[in-house]
């Protein structure tokens, strides 16, 4: 049986779907609620995990320990260091990084997993190129494809800014949770892509732009997510 397990860090990334979704039980693990059930009649888990790296990691592995989910989507808002790309935009993973990971002191490149010896976690290409299908159904909204950072901060330029810009000239999006279900969903071997859609340019007007486009950034990462969902 096919579960998809669908995470948001916030309300706001979780209730467009939740609304449309046939909820047939909700379970509370954690202090988080999982919402069981189906969509366009695919089998799915909808989950808010809540903000940052260890919310993500924890809810990822509920996700894979007690609801069996054979593949994971996380979907939501981010900034972008792509000056190409605008707020409503939507990136699509390929790969992921966690830009807080540091143990350079020793001479390890920033972002690499200790044991793990690993920086960067691939989105699966079967999803990528579904999700790549979907964005053919989502009209009006550009859609490109791109590594995501991810660390436990909001990106609102400054030295943070530059240290990822340095150590990760591709990256399209930054936010807090992504690469965090990327890593547990590799340990786990687990198939994932995240979507995300741009809120702001993780610059000085971050924090205003942000608000501002909050309710459409997460209304276009929603559509292209059910549009996936549809053809998944
Ligand atoms: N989510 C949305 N914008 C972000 C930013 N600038 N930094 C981190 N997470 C974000």
């Amino acid at each position: 049986e096919n579960v998809l397990g669908i995470i948001g860090a916030m309300e706001e990334e979780v209730e467009i779907l939740k609304e449309k979704m046939d909820i047939k039980e909700t379970t509370t693990i954690a202090g988080i609620k999982f919402y069981k059930g189906t969509l366009h009649d695919k089998n799915i888990v909808l989950v808010r995990s809540g903000v940052g790296k260890v919310n993500m990691a924890m809810c990822t592995q509920v996700l894979v320990d007690k609801f069996n989910v054979s593949a994971l989507v996380n979907s939501g808002v981010a900034g972008t260091m792509n000056e190409d790309l605008n707020q409503g935009d939507v990136v699509i993973s390929t790969t992921t990084v966690q830009h807080d990971f540091d143990t350079t002191a020793f001479g390890d490149p920033l972002g690499e997993i200790s044991r793990l010896n690993k920086r960067f976690f691939d989105a699966d290409k079967n999803m990528i190129n579904k999700a790549k299908e979907a964005a053919k159904n989502v009209k009006g909204v550009n859609i490109v494809d791109g590594m995501v950072a991810t660390g436990d901060q909001f990106v609102a330029g400054g030295d943070i800014a530059k240290k990822i810009k340095d150590n990760f000239k591709d990256v399209e999006a930054v936010e807090m949770e992504g690469a965090a279900m990327a890593q547990v969903a590799y340990l786990n071997d687990i198939p994932f892509v995240i979507l995300r859609s741009i809120s702001d340019k993780a610059n000085g007007e971050a924090d205003l732009s942000y608000e501002e486009f909050l309710p459409i950034a997460a209304k276009n990462a929603s559509s292209l997510l059910e549009e996936f969902i549809k053809i998944y």
